[in-house]
């Protein structure tokens, strides 16, 4: 026993001796792709409103200025058909919507981390924490955690953190939290599974509220997972990328900004035309954050750094670029990760990060920071809340 007043250690815990890493990354999506260009067609007709020509002519401009390519949702005809109320503006559908996000959610959750799994090549019973987040599919107890960790087959003593209804920042923010429970806890190995569904939101048309027609355009279906770890094996884990320092930011009076609420219709959401700018004016603050936290001058030439930047839409990537003076290839993973599925809330952070190792590999680049040593990964959300996360990248992989 310690001396009065000191806690006891509890036997066996100990502290990693290093710095954590991402040992894996996976993602997936359901198999349902529905085109941007086509999109304003489909979301008029299914949702009975192709009288509303001006609104449809409105929609097609916001589908085309997103710079979304592609979206993958399990919303089709067939599920609108059986479910109308989805397909209404404000129709009272939350135990329709719950009935089928709380069977999809854990079913793609549990894919991305299969993924993730598998890369990171380790035993099953060596997973020691699960962290999932997740917007749209957190509501029941037991949780989508629970469902996701009896889906892989994990041990009935692994530590659960669910983060639910917090928003898009939470990629990052659970990737925060897997470096403090991975450095704290010596040999810990946490699997992160982040999974949203637009399930929850899609709705009908409405003549007074232009941001539900934006939310409609932007948002899509995906899951991704990490598995996090300090003091890697060498001969069987490949860091990817070490967890060097986070941080969290809120943006004063801004907690209006975007808005998710919970109610009989489903989740509404409330975002203001504002969002990009207020973000681009308070990001060299939430760096800043990050860098002096870190130990690390802010001298570096930023273009000689890495940026994973969450793709909540083209305007946030255009402005974040300009007020941190990037070069235009700088946002190619971020812009590719809109353009291929839109934005996915939570899961979007590690698409962005597997889309940089990957191109990374695929150009000879001497790092997994696309030849860069260190990087930066943002995830902004209500509040205004933004999550910064310091990367150091690590030799390449093929
Ligand atoms: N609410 C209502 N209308 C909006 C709007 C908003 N938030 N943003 C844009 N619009 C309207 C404009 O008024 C405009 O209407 P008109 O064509 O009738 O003039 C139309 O959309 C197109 O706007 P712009 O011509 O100005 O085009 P743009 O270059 O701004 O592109 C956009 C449109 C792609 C939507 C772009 O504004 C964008 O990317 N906005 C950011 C969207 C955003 O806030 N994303 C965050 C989502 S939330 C999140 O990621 C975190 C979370 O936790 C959920």
């Amino acid at each position: 026993m310690g001396s009065q007043g000191e806690v006891p250690r509890v036997h066996g815990q100990k502290k990693a001796m290093g710095t954590a890493s991402i040992l894996a990354i996976g993602t997936a999506n359901p198999s349902n792709v529905l085109e941007q260009s086509t999109f304003p067609d489909f979301y008029f007709r299914v949702t009975n409103s192709d009288h509303k020509q001006h609104l449809k002519d409105k929609f097609r401009r916001i589908c085309e200025k997103s710079t979304i390519k592609k979206r993958h949702l399990y919303i089709n005809e067939a599920l609108l058909a059986a479910n109308p109320e989805m397909a209404t503006y404000m129709a009272p559908s939350l135990d329709m919507r719950q009935a089928i996000i709380s069977e999809k959610v854990p079913e793609l959750g549990a894919a991305a981390a299969t993924a993730a799994l598998k890369e990171w090549g380790g035993r099953i019973e060596d997973i020691t924490h699960l962290i999932v987040g997740s917007t749209s599919g957190g509501s029941d107890m037991p949780g989508a955690d629970y469902h996701i960790m009896r889906l892989l087959g994990l041990s009935p003593s692994v530590r659960r953190v669910a983060l639910y209804h917090q928003g898009c920042f939470v990629g990052a923010a659970a990737l925060r939290l897997a470096k403090d429970l991975a450095e704290n806890n010596g040999g810990a190995r946490v699997l992160a599974v982040c999974v949203e569904t637009n399930l929850m939101y899609f709705r009908g048309v409405d003549d007074a509220h232009m941001d539900n027609l934006v939310c409609q355009a932007l948002f899509g279906d995906g899951a991704s997972a990490i598995v996090v770890g300090a003091d890697a094996d060498p001969a069987a884990e490949k860091p990817l990328f070490d967890v060097v320092h986070a941080t969290q930011h809120l943006i004063p009076e801004t907690g209006s900004a975007i808005q998710g609420l919970i109610r009989e219709v489903g989740l509404t959401f409330g975002l203001i035309s504002e969002v990009p700018s207020l973000i681009a004016k308070n990001i060299e603050a939430g760096l800043q954050d990050t860098l002096d936290g870190a130990g690390v001058a802010d001298g570096a030439d930023r273009n000689s750094m890495f940026w994973a930047v969450h793709p909540g839409g083209r305007a946030i990537l255009d402005k974040v670029e300009a007020a941190l003076g990037l070069e235009p290839e700088k946002m190619r993973a971020s812009r590719k990760v809109l353009a291929e599925y839109g934005n996915m809330g939570s899961a979007c952070a590690w698409f962005v990060l597997d889309e940089i190792r990957r191109w990374s590999a695929a150009e000879g680049c001497g790092t997994t920071g696309e030849g860069c040593e260190w990087g930066v990964l943002f995830g902004f959300g209500p509040g205004l809340t933004m999550d910064t996360v310091l990367l150091r990248s690590r030799a390449a992989h093929t």
